[in-house]
């Protein structure tokens, strides 16, 4: 998560209350039961809002997460000129922005290194407006997260692209054309920056091993909602028809599967039922089978899914996080602290982020068993295997 902002940023957005730097304190032991209402998807929400910056007309968003993300994004676009308005109805907090007057020079470099999902702004702002400068976005510390797929691509768009000092300057006085692009790795972030940019280019947009997260398919469904072109959603390729003037949208956003998965783990946990209203099994690829193979019941009812543990209890079992259909590294840690109570060892693979076990220290402290969880970190570009740890055993194991 972000660095909690500052008082005049939680100011802006007035449905956020949470004191920064609050500590929270769990009292365990409890089986957990009830309702769970899931909110829109953090990592679909940000895309969305961004594709505003496309348009000058009204793009409203319903369903929209209260989380620190969305406060710095919602700051960073009314520094740029956006004008945003909030409203709350029956699907939870809804959003309303109009990007009529954009300010390239505008970009909060202090806001910028609190998110690496402000990466985002690049593609959009330089299509928009010809030029875009921004600081090296921050986030978690889960590893490199390079921006070169980003920055290749724009380039493979007619832009100029320089990346030295900290800072991204990106230049395409003349406007941005189509290009074929193929990722050397189904990034999220760099499918989501060059479809922005793709679809004001003019002409056609080839993004081949695009990444298939249902972010992106929800992005797709936004933007053509405002009249872009786009083939290929849910494929690792997309075909984009770009340079025709975009209208505006009102989209509602994706539930959050992140959350949900994290959820079915603490009732399973917990040998507790859950009731996760609006999920759906279909966003969570192969999460949703590995969860069952560990023991977690998922039943799909009319509003949602139902969540619980198996008769015959959890089991260790071997899971490889891999971009979308498979298991999303995003929920590796809350499955890794399910299966540390398990029967038996599990081994995880971390394949995305090269420093993604910093859980496991965490984990150790609270009596995981450093003997049945074996993990080791993948990393497939580079080809080489490293085991960081081996690994915690299940309390029944
Ligand atoms: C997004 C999600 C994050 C999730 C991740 C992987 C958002 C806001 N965040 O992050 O929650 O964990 O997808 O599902 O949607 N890479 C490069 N160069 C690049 C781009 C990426 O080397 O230019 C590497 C990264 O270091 C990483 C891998 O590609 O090893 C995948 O990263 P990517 O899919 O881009 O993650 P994010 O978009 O940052």
């Amino acid at each position: 998560m972000s660095q909690a902002p500052d008082a005049p940023l939680l100011a802006a957005s007035p449905w956020w209350r949470i004191d920064p730097g609050t500590n929270l304190i769990v009292r365990g032991g409890k089986r957990l039961t009830g309702t769970y209402p899931i909110s829109g998807a953090k990592n679909a929400v940000l895309p969305l809002m961004v594709s505003a910056l496309l348009t000058p007309h009204l793009v409203t968003l319903h369903n929209v997460p209260a989380n620190l993300d969305v406060a710095v994004l919602s700051n960073l676009l009314e520094r740029l000129g956006v004008s945003l308005s909030w409203s709350n109805g029956r699907t939870g907090h809804s959003l309303t922005l109009c990007a009529a007057h954009v300010h390239p020079e505008q970009i909060d470099r202090d806001l910028v290194g609190r998110m690496r999902a402000s990466i985002l702004l690049l593609g959009a702002v330089l299509a928009r407006c010809g030029e875009a400068r921004l600081p090296m976005p921050g986030g978690d510390a889960i590893g490199l997260r390079g921006i070169d797929f980003h920055a290749a691509g724009l380039r493979a768009m007619g832009a100029y692209v320089d990346l030295t000092g900290g800072v991204i300057h990106a230049k395409a006085p003349h406007g941005l054309r189509g290009a074929e692009i193929v990722l050397p790795r189904p990034s999220v972030g760099a499918t989501e920056n060059l479809l922005l940019a793709a679809v004001l280019a003019t002409g056609q947009t080839v993004i081949r091993n695009a990444a298939r997260e249902p972010e992106i398919a929800d992005l797709i469904r936004c933007l053509a909602g405002m009249g872009a072109e786009i083939e290929g959603q849910g494929s690792d390729m997309l075909a984009i028809q770009g340079g025709r003037p975009l209208g505006g949208a009102i989209h509602t956003v994706m539930p959050d599967r992140i959350e949900f998965g994290t959820i079915a783990c603490a009732a399973a946990l917990t040998d507790g039922e859950i009731l996760l209203e609006n999920a759906r099994i279909d966003l969570l690829g192969a999460a949703g089978p590995v969860l069952e193979s560990a023991g977690v019941v998922l039943t799909e009812v009319e509003t949602g899914l139902l969540a619980r543990r198996s008769a015959e209890g959890l089991t260790g079992i071997d899971l490889h996080t891999r971009p979308f259909p498979g298991f999303a590294t995003d929920l590796q840690s809350p499955i890794m602290a399910m299966l540390a109570t398990a029967k038996g060892a599990s081994a995880i693979t971390e394949t995305i982020f090269e420093q993604r076990f910093r859980h496991v220290g965490e984990l150790r402290k609270m009596g995981a068993n450093p003997n049945a969880v074996h993990f080791a970190i993948r990393m497939a570009a580079l080809k080489s295997m490293r085991v960081v740890g081996c690994g915690v055993r299940g309390r029944n194991g």
